[in-house]
């Protein structure tokens, strides 16, 4: 089994990247895929989850996570490809030499953005760098407020440059925090909760894409 490998990036911190990571895993392990995370991030927000994860749920856990410096990620991906289904990398804000290697190691990338002019601009460095390793990307809109004008007018920025974006978007929702403290995907601690919809759309959405790769 040769799994795919999904890495989760974008320049700019705070943007949802560990959330994202986190949350996607868990979809994909309850649609009964076996998931490996790596963690390139020396923050360990992602290896900090799991690490509860693995105290409160113990074996039930179910997923591997291997906590790795940059340039050793793709060896280690390699490895952990052998016998997952997906591999999926969280990864830093971007130190040039990190991202360029988790890019470089995946099959597609994942950029989450929020509505704001900084975050929709700070996308460029990660979509021209996915372009250069064709790796190919797509935008997953976060914390997406009901309505606005502001997130209108980015919403036809995106589409009017016709940059790669997801369908289905996550809302600004505190259930993907709090289920986060818990160890926990949100589909696991709140599994009728808006917030595990959301996460399932584009899960099963982002699954699609990887099929017609
Ligand atoms: N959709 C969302 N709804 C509510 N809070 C969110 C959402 N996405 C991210 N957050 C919060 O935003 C902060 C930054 O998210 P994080 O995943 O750590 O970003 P990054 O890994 O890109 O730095 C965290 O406090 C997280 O709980
Ligand atoms: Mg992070």
């Amino acid at each position: 089994m040769a799994g795919q490998v999904i890495t989760v990036a974008q320049q700019k911190g705070g943007a949802g990247k560990t959330t994202l990571t986190a949350h996607l895993a868990v979809a994909w392990m309850n649609a009964g895929k076996s998931i490996a995370l790596v963690d390139i991030d020396p923050q360990e927000s992602l290896s900090d989850w799991h690490r509860q994860r693995m105290e409160l749920l113990g074996e039930d856990a179910g997923i591997t996570l291997r906590q790795v410096s940059g340039w050793r990620a793709s060896t280690e991906v390699g490895r952990l490809k052998r016998d997952h289904d997906l591999v999926v990398m969280d990864s830093p804000p971007h130190g040039e030499t990190a991202a360029k290697v988790a890019i470089r190691s995946a099959d597609m990338i994942v950029v989450p953005v929020q509505l704001s002019p900084m975050d929709l601009w700070a996308t460029r460095t990660t979509l021209d760098l996915a372009e250069n390793e064709k790796t190919p990307a797509v935008l997953v809109m976060n914390r997406v407020p009901p309505r606005g004008r502001l997130p209108d007018e980015i919403r036809s920025i995106i589409k009017q440059l016709k940059l790669p974006v997801a369908k289905n978007t996550l809302g600004n929702r505190t259930a993907f925090a709090a289920s986060m403290m818990e160890g926990k995907g949100v589909t696991e601690f709140a599994k009728t909760s808006p917030a595990a919809e959301e996460i399932d759309a584009l899960a099963g959405e982002l699954m699609r894409r990887m099929k017609r790769l």
